[in-house]
C-alpha cells in the first residue's frame, strides 16, 4: 500500500506512542492521540498566559482573548465559515444539547412539530431529541437504514411531512464509517424547509468540511476526536439563527446589560458562550488544527482508505470472523471504522483477549444501541484507524485477534 508521507516519522510527532511504543492503539474514533505541539502549547496556557478573559481592559486578559479568538478564526477558516458562527462549549454532546435546546425555547419546535433522527445516530444525536419531545410536544421520527446500513436519501424523502422542522443526522457513523452525503441531503431538506443539524464528531476527522457550500444550519464537533484537547466542542450555528434571543444556557460573559426588569445579550458567538471558556484548550486546539493542514488532509484520507482495505483484506481472511456494513468495496463513503463480531464471542470476551497482546479497540454498543438493534446484537467489536496507524498495527492486531481461536472452541 502507498503511505503517501513518512507515517513513521508522524508517530515521532506523539509523546503516547514515544512512552508506549509497544500498544497497538486502534481506537481513535474514541479519542485520538494529540501531537506534542498541543500538549505543550495547552502547558504553555498554564505556565505563561492564564488567566480569565474580562472583554475589558488587562493586558493578560486581552491577550488570552486574542489568543482565543485566533483560535476561532483557525477553526471557522478550517470549515469555511465566518468566525461569528463559531462558539464553544464542553463536548460535541453538550453542543448538540445546548442546539436542541436552544431550538425549543426559542420556539422552532414544539407541538405538533416533528424532529426526523436516523437509525445510525449516536446517543448524542438521539436523546436530546427523544428527551426534549416529551417535554415540548414534537414528534421524533426515525430515517431508517437499508439493509447494507446505509441512509436513502429515497426514504428521506418519503418520511419528510409538511410538520417536519428538522433533521439531526451524523456526518460520519461511528460504528459503521458510513459517510453520509451532507451536501445532498441539505439540498433536499432545504427544498422542503427543514434545518439541519450535523453530527460531526467522526466526519469532521476524515472529510472536508466546507460550511459555506453546504449552507447547513448546525455542525457539531470535538476536538479530542481532531488531535485536539479533551473537553472543548465546536459548534456551527448558521448566521441566519443567531438573531433568536432566548440563550439556552445564561450567565456570564455573554451580556451587555442586567437589571431584574430587562436583559441584553452580546451578540453572536459570545451569546452561545455563558461563563469561563476552556481557554487553555481552545488555545491549543488552533495547533491540532495547523499540525493536520500541514500533513494535507487530501493525502491522510487516501492514507486511511487504503489502510482500511488493508484491514479488510486482513480480516475477511479469518473465518470466524463477521463483519458488519457493506464493506464490499472501502472507498471514501465507508472507511476508516470496522465494526466486526467474532462468532459465538462476546465482543467484551474479544477485547480482553487482544487486550493481552496490547492491542486496543473498542467493544460494546459504541453509544449507538439502534444500530445494534437492527442487527439484532448486543455489541460489537470496533476498530478505528488514524493516520498515524501504520499496516503492522493491522498486522499485529489480526495476530492478536487469531488467539481468541482457543476462546471459540472451548464454547
Ligand atoms: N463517541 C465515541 C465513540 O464512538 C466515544 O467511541
Amino acid at each position: 500500500m502507498n503511505y503517501y508521507f513518512d507515517v513513521f516519522k508522524i508517530r515521532k510527532d506523539f509523546p503516547f506512542f514515544i512512552n508506549n511504543p509497544d500498544i497497538i492503539y486502534l481506537d481513535s474514533a474514541a479519542t485520538s492521540h494529540k501531537p506534542s505541539i498541543v500538549i505543550e502549547k495547552e502547558k504553555e496556557f498554564y505556565e505563561k498566559y492564564n488567566c480569565n478573559v474580562h472583554r475589558t481592559s488587562g493586558s493578560f486578559s486581552l491577550k488570552v482573548e486574542e489568543m482565543c479568538e485566533n483560535s476561532r478564526k483557525t477553526i471557522a477558516n478550517f470549515l469555511n465559515c465566518d468566525e461569528s458562527e463559531i462558539f464553544f462549549t464542553y463536548s460535541a454532546t453538550y453542543g448538540i444539547n445546548y442546539i436542541a435546546y436552544f431550538l425549543c425555547i426559542n420556539e422552532y419546535l414544539g407541538n405538533d412539530d416533528e424532529v426526523i433522527i436516523t437509525e445510525m445516530e449516536h446517543h448524542a444525536n438521539l436523546l436530546p431529541f427523544l428527551n426534549l419531545s416529551k417535554i415540548f410536544g414534537f414528534k421524533v421520527k426515525v430515517w431508517k437504514m437499508n439493509e447494507k446500513l446505509e441512509l436513502d436519501i429515497e426514504e428521506l424523502q418519503k418520511i419528510i411531512s409538511d410538520k417536519t422542522k428538522l433533521l439531526a443526522v451524523t456526518h460520519m457513523s461511528n460504528v459503521l464509517g458510513v459517510v453520509n452525503d451532507i451536501e445532498n441531503i441539505v439540498k433536499i431538506c432545504k427544498d422542503r424547509g427543514l434545518m439541519v443539524l450535523v453530527d460531526g464528531a467522526q466526519g469532521i476527522v476524515h472529510n472536508h468540511v466546507d460550511l459555506k457550500k453546504w449552507d447547513l444550519d448546525f455542525y457539531v464537533f470535538s476536538a479530542h476526536k481532531l488531535y485536539g484537547p479533551l473537553g472543548l466542542g465546536v459548534v456551527y450555528v448558521n448566521k441566519k439563527h443567531s438573531k433568536k434571543k432566548k440563550p439556552a444556557f445564561s450567565g456570564g460573559s455573554m451580556i451587555s446589560y442586567v437589571s431584574l426588569d430587562k436583559i441584553t445579550y452580546l451578540d453572536s458567538p459570545y451569546f452561545f458562550e455563558p461563563g469561563t471558556q476552556a481557554f487553555a484548550q481552545i488555545f491549543a486546539f488552533k495547533y491540532a488544527i495547523e499540525y493536520l493542514k500541514n500533513l494535507n488532509l487530501e493525502k491522510v484520507k487516501m492514507y486511511e482508505i487504503g489502510l482500511t482495505k488493508y484491514l479488510l483484506e486482513k480480516l475477511k481472511e479469518l473465518d470466524f470472523v463477521e463483519i458488519y456494513g457493506n464493506y464490499e468495496e472501502v472507498n471514501d463513503k465507508r472507511f476508516a471504522i470496522v465494526p466486526f463480531n467474532v462468532v459465538n464471542l462476546h465482543s467484551h470476551d474479544v477485547s480482553f483477549v487482544v487486550d493481552r497482546f496490547n492491542v486496543l479497540i473498542r467493544v460494546g454498543h459504541h453509544c449507538a444501541q439502534l444500530i445494534h438493534h437492527k442487527l439484532g446484537i448486543p455489541g460489537s467489536c470496533r476498530v478505528s484507524i488514524a493516520f498515524y496507524n501504520t499496516k503492522e498495527d493491522i498486522d499485529k492486531f489480526i495476530e492478536a485477534l487469531k488467539q481468541v481461536k482457543f476462546l471459540i472452541s472451548k464454547n
